[in-house]
């Protein structure tokens, strides 16, 4: 049996998680909006239009922010179609999913979905085929009291009192030749600055994250930052990263692998973002905004949206269901998201409902929860607190990482993968330690035994297992519970020693109760 040690201290911390660490994402993308979370008429929706049972688990899956409303979306978005009398809504062709957009939810239903759902908006503006006067524009038709034309617009259309947006992301994946209007990063980084600029001349208490590379893979990553950080550096707050990982290759310790690569990623960003400071001896430490992080491949080489004629409203696209491996590597995700709680400030899970989603809906049908919930929501749940650093000892595989658009030359080999991966959260309010292990090994037992130093003598709170017999294990309509957590039994705690067993292939979760210390 294969067996694992670590190694962790209460004054050994990597930081504080950031509420908006446990974000996600609505793009009008597919049935993301229409049919996801709004659909009049459903059963359960308000007389909004709101879908109750969605909202309900919404709630449970725990975001804490939502960024809206897209992705390639926004840049080809006008926000003006989506404010004022619904009748009057445009509907436009939308060219990054080719769909009909009817413009029949829009920013301020979102606002008010928010506030149902209990989470921070975070919108993006449009500087694809838009620009910073447009920004400029729909920062003050949202944050603007009144008194002025766009305020007083809003204020018409019915929302008195402002949106009070904070967070803003300046474009989206502006590298990449999909996008509408994509730019070099010269371009990106004048516009960006400009957009800043106007946007906190109205509002200077809002945060911006610059767009980032649109992933590690583009021939662009790191110059990309680099230039980008040059121009934006003193007008924003935040850096952007991108990342789905995929199992093209049908291989199943690669693709848990992978998610190690999430780790790379953050640690280069920073490294670049760090050195921009470094080059105007800047104090000045730029955050990530990691707003786009997800499992994606079966429903994205196919690109339905793009190849379906016809334009249809809301067409069922990107709709990946998702099995039990890949609940495994997006766990190892959420571990590098956290284990990075010092300079991720900010990630959003890409997305919330039907496109790419956690959440799964039959248009007026019922409502179930996909496997990658899970991990999801007891990140969310559970990961409110100091990350504390690790010292783990594991046995290791190697495997190899395979590149997603299928060129062998920037595949590469990965050894010394740790077949634990983990990360320790101090709940500090709670009184609470917990252990988050995710064992990458497909066929053997693991044993963990954790030294959890300086909290005095633990006992065991709660402890639960997402695992399957069947990596390829879904949840369905008809079985919407094939997946799902359920006890871990056999942890044993010795003063301040804990030792459990952790099942092949398995995601685990065990809280311990450090009350009294
Ligand atoms: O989340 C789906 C799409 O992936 C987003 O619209 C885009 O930003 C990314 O390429």
């Amino acid at each position: 049996m294969k067996e694992a040690h670590v190694i962790v201290d209460r004054d050994f911390v990597i930081g504080d998680t950031d509420p908006r660490l446990f974000g996600a994402f609505v793009e009008h993308l597919g049935r993301c909006v229409y049919g996801g979370i709004y659909e009049p008429g459903h059963p359960t929706a308000d007389e909004r239009g709101f879908r109750g049972d969605v909202l309900a688990l919404v709630r449970e899956l725990a975001p804490t922010i939502i960024r809206y409303p897209g992705g390639n979306f926004v840049s080809g978005y006008n926000w003006e179609d989506g404010v004022g009398p619904v009748e009057k809504r445009p509907r436009r062709l939308d060219l990054a999913w080719m769909s009909t957009e009817p413009n029949t939810f829009g920013t301020n239903e979102f606002m008010d979905w928010c506030r149902a759902a209990d989470v921070e908006p975070m919108l993006a503006v449009n500087l694809g085929t838009r620009g910073p006067d447009d920004a400029r524009r729909l920062l003050e038709y949202c944050n603007f009291p009144g008194g002025t034309e766009l305020s007083d617009l809003r204020r018409a259309h019915g929302w008195e009192k402002p949106h009070g947006v904070k967070f803003w992301c300046l474009g989206n994946e502006m590298d990449g030749p999909w996008q509408m209007e994509m730019k070099t990063a010269t371009e990106y980084g004048r516009i960006a600055t400009e957009a800043a600029k106007l946007m906190k001349w109205i509002d200077p208490t809002i945060e911006l994250a610059a767009c980032g590379s649109s992933s590690r893979n583009m021939p662009t990553f790191g110059s990309w930052e680099d230039t980008v950080l040059e121009h934006c550096f003193d007008h924003v707050e935040f850096i952007s990263l991108h990342t789905y990982l995929n199992n093209y290759a049908d291989d199943t310790p690669s693709f848990l692998a992978s998610a190690d690569l999430m780790d790379s990623f953050i640690e280069e960003v920073v490294a670049i973002a760090d050195a921009v400071a470094a080059r105007r001896r800047s104090t000045k430490r730029i955050m990530l905004s990691f707003d786009e992080w997800n499992v994606w491949y079966r429903t994205r080489r196919k690109n339905e949206g793009r190849t379906k004629l016809g334009w249809p409203v809301a067409p069922p696209i990107l709709e990946e269901v998702y099995d039990m491996q890949d609940a495994l590597a997006f766990g190892g995700a959420c571990l590098s998201l956290l284990n990075h709680a010092d300079r991720v400030k900010s990630a959003c899970l890409a997305q919330l409902v039907n496109a790419i989603a956690p959440i799964m809906t039959e248009t007026g049908g019922p409502a179930w929860r996909q496997s990658i919930f899970y991990p999801f929501r007891d990140m969310s749940r559970f990961g409110r607190g100091r990350v504390l650093q690790t010292r783990v000892s594991s046995p290791v595989y190697t495997t190899v990482y395979y590149d997603p658009r299928g060129t062998s030359e920037l595949s590469f080999p990965m050894p010394d993968v740790p077949y634990l991966k983990l990360a320790v959260v101090d709940n500090l309010d709670e009184g609470t330690v917990t252990l988050f292990a995710l064992n990458r090994n497909l066929t053997e037992t693991l044993t963990v035994e954790t030294q959890v130093r300086g909290f005095g003598a633990l006992s065991l709170g709660e402890a639960h297992e997402l695992h399957h017999g069947d990596l390829k294990a879904t949840n369905t309509k008809d079985r919407p519970d094939e997946i799902k957590p359920a006890s871990l039994e056999g942890v044993e705690i010795t003063g301040d020693r804990v030792r459990v067993r952790l099942a092949p292939a398995s995601w685990n979760v065990i809280r311990l109760s450090a009350r009294g210390n």
